[in-house]
């Protein structure tokens, strides 16, 4: 059994730091956040998604209930993929997670739902948390067509996925026009979207599978906003991109998401 599924939590609040931080200050965050957990609430699960070169030293380093994830995974299997690191890689080296179709890594490295799809599956075959990220741009928002391209997502990503399999996936829904932008999607937006997944899972799966899953809302997620969006009862945390790299920052929004 995957660890990630013995506790099992819904509330949840990940950091990815992207392609920011020295592993100096990636050192001082851990080391910081570390000591800060002792006061973080306990019904709140918290990750953070390093970049690749600081995974195996911050996941065997002393970080105190907080789980590690890759911000993304090789589609291939261990052998010949110069450059590649896989999930069985990953999972050895103690990392709990990986972002699987992160839409930067769709957009700018042209990973298909083809591609993400095989990322999930590599994932679950090693017993590496997926956290599968979807979200419609602009162009789709605008039209109205946000509840087609979601459900197009997770149709492809979730192929061949069982209930049991379930266990380790956490879904993420990050708007992509809400990303890195300011431009936040409204509570009643975060909400009805994240109503939509929880019932196509409860189609797609069972409906004990889905109250199980949890659905993360990402897109300038911050202490400011970080409440109105996590009282909608369908947001059961967060992730977080810019406001994850500031400890002070990250904290805060953990508190704002205990016991919703
Ligand atoms: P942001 O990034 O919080 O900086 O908008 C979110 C994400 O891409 O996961």
């Amino acid at each position: 059994m995957h660890k990630y599924q013995i506790s099992k939590m819904r509330n949840i609040v990940a950091g990815n730091w992207k392609s920011n931080k020295s592993i100096n200050e990636a050192r001082e965050w851990m080391s910081v956040m570390g000591e800060a957990m002792d006061s973080m609430p306990n019904d709140v699960r918290v990750i953070i998604a390093p970049p690749a070169p600081y995974l195996s030293e911050l996941a065997g380093s002393d970080r105190n209930g907080i789980l590690i994830a890759a911000q993304q995974v090789s589609a291939f299997s261990d052998g010949a993929y110069t450059g590649e690191f896989t999930a069985n890689m990953l999972v050895s080296c103690g990392v709990d997670f990986a972002l699987v179709g992160h839409s930067e890594r769709r957009a700018d490295f042209n990973e298909s739902d083809e591609i993400v799809a095989k990322k999930v599956r590599r994932c679950i075959d090693a017993g590496l948390g997926v956290m599968l990220c979807c979200g419609e741009n602009l162009a789709s928002r605008d039209e109205g067509s946000q509840e087609t391209v979601i459900k197009e997502q997770l149709i492809s990503a979730l192929e061949g996925v069982s209930s049991e399999e379930m266990t380790g996936v956490v879904v993420a829904y990050e708007p992509i026009w809400a990303i890195g932008t300011g431009r936040t999607a409204s509570a009643d937006q975060a909400a009805e979207m994240h109503r939509f997944i929880r019932h196509y899972l409860a189609d797609r799966f069972d409906a004990d599978t889905a109250s199980k899953t949890s659905i993360l809302y990402g897109g300038s997620c911050k202490p400011s906003n970080a409440d109105e969006l996590f009282t909608c009862s369908d947001v059961d945390g967060g992730l977080i991109g810019g406001a994850s790299l500031d400890t002070a920052d990250f904290q805060l929004i953990i508190k704002s998401d205990s016991s919703y």
